[in-house]
């Protein structure tokens, strides 16, 4: 495995990442800085996750130099008719003058009451985020996109003026989602895998696969499923916690021969315990799919 991945921008891109869906301001901001002192030069949140203020603070506190970390942060569902504004804010949360990703978050425009804003198209979203990219290089290096499938990713790259860098999907053994992966490593765009454990209370980890080639590698059945994603060509992977001893842990990745990687891959492969594919119901709606 790679420890990391050049970008279609050209920018480097660390391989693993902290991920901090779910983690909550109290908490993130003391694993992001404890992330960065242990070697950690990525850290992803998002407008959504309500804590890029203390994800900031982290950044700060680790005494990391800005310049030699990957920050990853996501337009919110309520923000695409407010594109630019909600870069200027995630700016000052974050309290850094540019921010290497931005992805929208989900092709899924939404009111502030939350419900769906089906009168807008997200098209018109990704064109405000290339505007300001192509306008202000610096200060946004890097636009991609999350949660999207093959037919958005299309309609996408029918229009667009800039390709998406990254597309940060749903990644793991009980998600493998192969005809977008296939479909963005066609296009030279770095996938990102988040929930690579299968979030929480992961049966993953707990999968006889799993285990068996954890104790051939001496590591623990985590390391195996972060490696899987990181082993995987174009790919960076996020791995989230909250917890010191996991968050050091989760850093060590181990090369998997081609055959762990495709046992690993027969996993549930009919049976996901996840909703992991989106699946919209129409342009401008947000539709979650069933299991498959
Ligand atoms: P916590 O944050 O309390 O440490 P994913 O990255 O797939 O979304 O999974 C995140 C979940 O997995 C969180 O509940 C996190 O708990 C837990 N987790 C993170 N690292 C490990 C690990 N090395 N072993 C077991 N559970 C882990």
């Amino acid at each position: 495995a790679t420890t990391s991945v050049k970008l279609n921008t050209g920018a480097i891109m660390p391989t693993v990442g902290l991920g901090t869906w779910k983690s909550k301001p109290g908490e993130v901001e003391i694993a992001v800085e404890f992330a960065l002192k242990n070697g950690y030069r990525h850290i992803d949140t998002a407008a959504g996750y309500q804590n890029e203020k203390e994800v900031g603070q982290g950044l700060k506190a680790s005494g990391v130099p800005r310049e030699e970390i990957f920050v990853t942060t996501k337009l919110d569902n309520p923000d695409h008719r407010n594109v630019a504004q909600a870069l200027e804010t995630s700016l000052s949360k974050l309290d850094t003058p540019y921010i290497d990703l931005w992805l929208m978050h989900w092709p899924a425009p939404m009111t502030r009451d939350g419900k769906a804003d089906k009168a807008y198209d997200w098209l018109d979203t990704w064109k405000d985020m290339e505007d300001i990219h192509l306008a202000h290089p610096q200060k946004l290096r890097a636009i991609g996109v999350s949660n999207f499938s093959v037919e958005y990713l299309e309609r996408l790259t029918k229009s667009a003026r800039v390709t998406p860098a990254v597309n940060q999907i749903e990644l793991h053994p009980s998600c493998p989602q192969d005809d977008v992966v296939e479909y963005c490593q066609s296009k030279g765009i770095t996938l990102t895998a988040y929930s690579p454990l299968g979030s929480d209370n992961s049966p993953l980890l707990k999968n006889t696969v799993v285990n068996s080639i954890a104790q051939k590698y001496k590591v623990q059945p985590a390391n195996i499923l972060i490696s899987l994603q990181a082993n995987k060509p174009g790919h960076t992977v996020l791995p989230k916690s909250v917890t010191n001893h996991r968050i050091l842990n989760n850093f060590t990745i181990v090369d998997l021969t081609d055959e762990e990687i495709s046992d690993l891959h027969k996993i549930d492969e009919t049976h996901h315990f996840r909703a992991c594919h989106p699946a919209w119901t129409g342009w401008g709606s947000i539709g979650f799919p069933d299991c498959k």
